[in-house]
Parts: structure tokens; sequence; C-alpha cells
């Protein structure tokens, strides 16, 4: 049974699928330089995303004729080599193309970008698996257009298909072939353009177009990442680099922190890391990380992933059980019982760890900060804090991904992102 209004979908590639616009400029800007040619504002340069980059670089950016093909060699190499990663895949796309593809829909995929290029792009970011065929230019052989690529995308039978692009030629290229063109508004085209050019419907945003291909799906769980290691591992500095990373590689991201992430939990952790409150005992202060736990999971965190979200958390019960288990010396499994309700069966998909010695990084921390009041605990508790850290990383080892956090913070950032993509996007080759 057909759960969805469409059994056939091609997208277009940039602008659509893609934020495409600051790698395509940058590496217009970069072969208009190297040339010595005069290169326009921005602002300008935007136009050139989505037709075809030859066409732009005569008709928009007044290259020559005759040196249209070395504007092209130019820019592909840049492109290539630096400018396809500065990509983004719109938030949302992922979760479209895996309910299209549970429903069963034929998910094609029609761009005037070379074939190898279009596919390198798609694997880079893990999107290769979501479509049943991928069709762009072959390089030296005759430009098709973009409706005899649309024509290509699509299955040999269908009962009701919908071309997806941002820019006039697509809707052209989708009523050249009898089918639907549903404009992507948030693309780099206008809506104005769009109807013009056929649009049977144009959607402001990712989630309007979600609405109107999944109509009434199910959108898939998200994700619960959280990250843990010793104060002046570099944690928040990593959390914040992570955070925008993953969102390049379309994850809807809440970055938030324990303690606190909500209002009742950011009130508890004042109390908690009050430097005042010396005489809090242990049993108070395990109970005071879980009560913030409790609203915030309640609150926060299990809302966002059960709306499709990717949680990343800065801190979580790992750090109760090293600090207040370990540290604390309350052990392992009170802290764990205490916090049960707290957690309420939101178990971290995946932990990064950032291992480092806690001497090393406390001194890290202190020349950054005036210290709170745990970290003004002497260097016993930090010790014992570690080493029920590594206990936690040696009993889940399927949940942990340990990274070194001893270097620099972009080598530290590159291995963190890495690793956390082999768990969320285990298919991903590049
Ligand atoms: P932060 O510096 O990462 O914001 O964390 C604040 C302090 O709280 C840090 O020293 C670790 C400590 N902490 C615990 O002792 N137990 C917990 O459950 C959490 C979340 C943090």
């Amino acid at each position: 049974m057909d759960i969805f209004p469409y059994d056939a979908v091609v997208f277009d590639l940039d602008g659509t699928l893609f934020d495409a616009e600051e790698g395509i400029v940058s590496s217009v800007r970069r072969a208009m330089d190297e040339m010595g040619l005069e290169v326009p504002a921005d602002a300008d340069l935007r136009e050139v995303v989505g037709p075809p980059l030859a066409d732009s670089f005569r008709d928009l950016l007044g290259v020559p004729e005759a040196r249209v093909p070395e504007a092209m060699e130019r820019y592909r190499r840049d492109f290539s080599a630096r400018g396809m990663y500065l990509y983004s895949v719109y938030p949302n796309i992922r979760s479209i193309l895996t309910m299209l593809r549970e429903a069963g829909v034929h998910v094609g995929l029609a761009t005037s970008k070379p074939l190898w290029l279009a596919r390198d792009i798609l694997a880079y970011f893990a999107l290769d698996g979501d479509f049943d065929r991928v069709v762009g230019e072959e390089d030296g052989a005759a430009k098709l257009g973009k409706a005899e690529l649309i024509r290509r995308a699509l299955p040999d039978r269908y009962r009701r298909a919908a071309m997806v692009g941002d820019r006039k030629f697509d809707m052209a290229g989708a009523l050249a072939n009898g089918i639907e063109g549903i404009g992507a508004g948030y693309g780099c085209g206008t809506e104005e353009e769009l109807i013009v050019a056929g649009a049977s419907v144009v959607a402001p945003d990712t989630e309007g177009l979600r609405a109107i291909l999944c109509p009434g799906g199910e959108i898939p769980r998200g994700f619960f990442l959280t990250v843990e290691g010793p104060d002046g591992s570099g944690k928040t500095t990593q959390t914040e680099l992570l955070e925008k990373r993953l969102r390049q590689f379309g994850f809807s991201v809440l970055r938030t922190r324990e303690p606190g992430g909500c209002a009742i939990s950011e009130d508890i952790r004042r109390i908690i890391l009050d430097t005042a409150n010396t005489d809090m005992c242990p049993a108070c202060e395990a109970l005071l990380y879980a009560a913030a736990r409790a609203q915030h999971v309640s609150q926060v965190i299990r809302p966002a992933v059960e709306r499709g979200m990717l949680v990343l958390c800065d801190r979580f019960v790992d750090s109760s059980v090293a600090y207040q288990g370990g540290g604390r010396g309350l052990g392992v499994e009170t802290v764990q019982q205490i916090n049960d309700p707290a957690v309420d069966g939101m178990t971290p998909d995946a932990t990064l760890y950032l291992a480092i010695d806690h001497r090393a990084a406390l001194r890290r921390r202190l020349s950054a900060s005036e210290p709170d009041r745990l970290e003004l605990e002497a260097g016993e508790f930090h010790e014992r804090v570690q080493k029920a850290y590594e206990r936690l990383v040696r009993d889940n080892r399927r949940r942990f991904v340990v990274v070194d956090a001893a270097r620099g913070v972009d080598e530290v950032a590159k291995d963190a992102l890495d690793a956390v993509l082999e768990r969320l996007l285990p298919d991903r080759r590049a």
C-alpha cells in the first residue's frame, strides 16, 4: 500500500539537498582570482549556484568565451579539493530520504554536475546509499540537459512522480517529462522564479518539503550523544566544534549540558557549583545532580530525540558515576541507583570520551579561568575520577568512543568528528 503521494521523487543536488553556496562561491572566486579577472561581490556570485557553470562564467561573470574552459578547469580543481567540503546537507534531508526509502518510494538524483563529482559529494556526506539512481553529466560527452537527466533518474514505471529543485531549470525539466515540479523555496531561486517556471507547490523550508513528500509519516528517532572527560579536557570547546560539523552533515543538533540544560536544572547547577557551599555532603551533591538530570531528561532530552533531533550533551550520568561514585567515594552502584529514575531509560546511544591525564587537564583548565568548587578538589579526588572513568570505558566498549585529548584543538576535533560519524553513519566510506 502506498503511504505517500509520490511513488517516484527526483532531487536536484545544489540548493535542494545541499546548501552549496559557500563551496561553489568560494571556488568560483578562487578561479576568477587565479585568472586575474575581477571578482564580483558575494551577493552577485550567488547567482551562479544552480545553472550550468560554464554559462554562468560567460553570461553572468563576463568571462571571455575563449577563457571559459580554463575557468571551468580551475574551478573544478579547487572545488573537488576544497569547495565541496564546505557544502552542508540541509536539515531534515536525511530524515526525508530515510522515510521515502523505507516507504518503497523510488528516489533519484538529477544534477548538471559531472557524475563523478556528484558521487563524491554523496559519498563524503554518506548519502550515496539513499538513491536508486544518480544521474549527472559525463565529462567529455555532449551535455544532456536537465530534462534528459531527470528522465534518466526516473524509474521505468511510476504512478505519480515529482522533481524537487530550487531553480527554473528543474521545474522546466519536470514539465518536459510530464511530472510535477516541487520548488525548494529555501534554495537559491526565488518563489516567483519557481512558480513562473511551473512549480505546482513551493516548500518554504525542508520541514515543508517533508510535509509534501511524506505527509503523516513517522519521523525516525534521533540520536543521544554525550561527551565526557575530566575538567580541562577541552570538552566544551570540542562539543561546540562537533555541533558545527554535525550540522554540516545535516543533523538537527540540540546542544545542551549537565548539570543544567533547562531553567530548573540550571538553578540546581548554581547551588552545586557555588564555591560558598563547602559543607555540601556527598549524598546531597549526588542527589542534586540526579535531580537536575531528571528534569533535563524529561523536559529536553527525551522530547528532542523523539522529534528526530541529535541531542549533543556536555556530560551526563557517567559524570556522576565518575565524580560522585569514584571521586567522592559513594560507589558506582549507589550512584547508578540514585540515577535510575533520572535517566529513566535514556541511555546515550554513544559517548565521546576525551582521554587526558587529569594533571595535564587541570593545568590547562586553571590557566583558562577561575576554578569552581569541584575543580578546587585535591589531586587524589581527580585521580579517583579518572580511574572511575577508565573503568566505565572498559565496561562499556560498545557505547564509548575514545579520543586522545592531549593534543591540539584541531587534531582532537578531526578525530572526534570521524569517530562520532562512524557511529552515526556506519555506511560512510569517505
Ligand atoms: P562542567 O565544568 O563540565 O560544566 O561541569 C561542572 C562540574 O560538575 C565538573 O567539575 C564535573 C561536575 N559534575 C559532577 O561531579 N557530576 C555530574 O553528574 C556532572 C554532570 C558534573
